[in-house]
């Protein structure tokens, strides 16, 4: 295990505690002390099975079978390199990297090594997206003619991690549509069932700048800003209180009119995850407090001076079978979650996929019926994806199976997201083929 932050300790790794018969985590890497001996506590690591840094692990003879990377974005290549050259398989979480050339580079690296490189595209494996796969294969809807897609990322997810937070600006870190939407355009990818040969994109600087800042709004919201009651993007209301979290978890699929309902603003207390965990490891009400007052997070959002990341986009796909897709990103959504809308000869599909809530819809053409596709209940994050990948990787690697997809595959999700990023900014069309 390299890298045992939220993701590397959380996402995948549980399973195996929960299934010991999969497998066993023999070695840890990890830079943070409290982290590392947190990790090794779980697995029942010696000190001679933890490591702070990757590359003392690689360095040694390999002696495990494969290799799960969970590093922050910028720092994939290397280790990942490195596990590959050693014969390790590989399990990469996304994006394998944030310039395109180091994406081939892994590609061309897990070619010739003959290992495997598997990237986390975590939403292949989610029971929704998988009965939308099915779908398409089974011909219900006949032919597609074109897909509308949309990531809804919710105003405070926004200004906490693409204004606030690590992915503010896209030179320093790497451009939303990579961050946050190659899962999106993989799935547009794999539906469509062909190469793209086509793609256009527009964007929307972001309105969160200083121009914008609300008169008398000080540097941290927490020093008694006179918008406190009515700015949606109040850090005390976001870090301390969690109301904008906890909106978003109560509310249901379709916007459901309820003005005559006062406006009810939940908050809870103690809570040590994310968002907040990102802010400060120290929870505590004088912890939240203290970063509320020095951190970015608490910032007045306006005013965090060098994010860049657009508050909307929407790219345009051509597929070489003449599919033709549109995907929109924006950043201003009441609600977290994807919404997609397939349209074929025969008839329309619809989906929705929430933290708390999924539909998947049929529409006959013919017969003007539509049905309800029943589906596995959501369990955790990512409607509980992240344990199938992991449980495919793992067969993968036992060679019962082949990988529910390759690093060639992926590839294209990143090539498309760098696309999308330079139309965007130079007003130009990029074609593959
Ligand atoms: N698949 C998904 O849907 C999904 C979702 C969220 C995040 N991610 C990706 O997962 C990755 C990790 O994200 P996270 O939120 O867990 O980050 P994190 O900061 O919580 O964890 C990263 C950990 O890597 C450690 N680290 C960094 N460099 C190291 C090195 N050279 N050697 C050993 N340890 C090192 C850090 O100390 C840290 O604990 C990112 O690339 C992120 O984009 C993927």
């Amino acid at each position: 295990m390299i890298g045992a932050g939220d993701r590397g300790a959380g996402a995948y790794v549980p399973l195996l505690l929960e299934n010991p018969a999969l497998g066993s985590i023999v070695a840890v890497a990890e830079r943070d002390a409290g982290r590392r001996a947190a990790f090794a506590a779980r697995f029942g690591l010696g000190e001679d099975a933890c490591f702070s840094e990757a590359r003392e692990v690689l360095e040694k003879p390999r002696f495990a079978d494969f290799v799960l990377i969970a590093t922050p974005d910028d720092q994939h290549v290397e280790p990942a390199m490195a596990a590959l050259e050693a014969g390790y398989h590989v399990l990469l979480e996304k994006p394998m990297a944030v310039r395109e050339a180091d994406c081939e580079g892994l590609v061309a690296a897990s070619e010739r090594s003959g290992r495997l490189l598997q990237i986390c595209h975590v939403l292949r494996y989610a029971p929704l997206y998988t009965a939308v796969k099915g779908i398409l294969e089974s011909g219900e809807i006949g032919e597609i003619v074109t897909i509308q897609h949309a990531e809804n990322v919710s105003y405070w997810h926004y200004a906490h991690s693409y204004c606030r937070g690590n992915w503010r600006n896209r030179e320093a870190s790497s451009p939303m549509i990579l961050a946050k939407s190659c899962h999106d355009l993989d799935l547009l990818y794999w539906w469509a069932g062909a190469e793209p040969v086509r793609l256009t994109s527009i964007e929307r600087p972001t309105e969160l700048c200083e121009k914008n800042a609300p008169a008398e709004a000080p540097g941290a919201c927490i020093e008694g800003c006179p918008h406190e009651a009515t700015c949606p993007y109040d850090a005390v209301s976001m870090y301390r209180d969690l109301t904008p979290l906890l909106l978003d978890l109560r509310k249901k699929s379709r916007l459901e009119a309820d003005d005559a309902q006062p406006v009810d603003r939940p908050r809870v207390e103690g809570w040590k995850d994310w968002p907040v965990a990102v802010m400060t490891a120290d929870a505590s009400p004088e912890g939240i407090e203290r970063a509320l007052r020095e951190t970015r997070y608490g910032r007045c959002v306006y005013r965090i001076g060098d994010n860049d990341q657009p508050s909307s986009q929407h790219v345009g796909i051509q597929f070489a079978n003449g599919v033709s897709a549109g995907f929109t990103m924006h950043s201003t959504s009441c609600r977290e979650g994807r919404t997609t809308r397939i349209d074929g000869t025969r008839g329309t599909l619809e989906a929705g996929f929430f933290n708390n809530e999924q539909h998947l819809v049929v529409h006959d053409h013919k017969t003007g019926r539509h049905r309800s596709v029943a589906l596995d209940s959501v369990v955790g994050l990512h409607g509980g994806a992240d344990p199938r990948l992991f449980r495919a990787f793992l067969e993968a690697v036992r060679g019962g199976r082949e990988p529910g997809t390759t690093a060639r595959e992926s590839l294209w999700s990143h090539r498309l997201a760098f696309a999308a990023d330079r139309c965007a900014r130079e007003g130009i069309v990029a074609c593959w083929g």
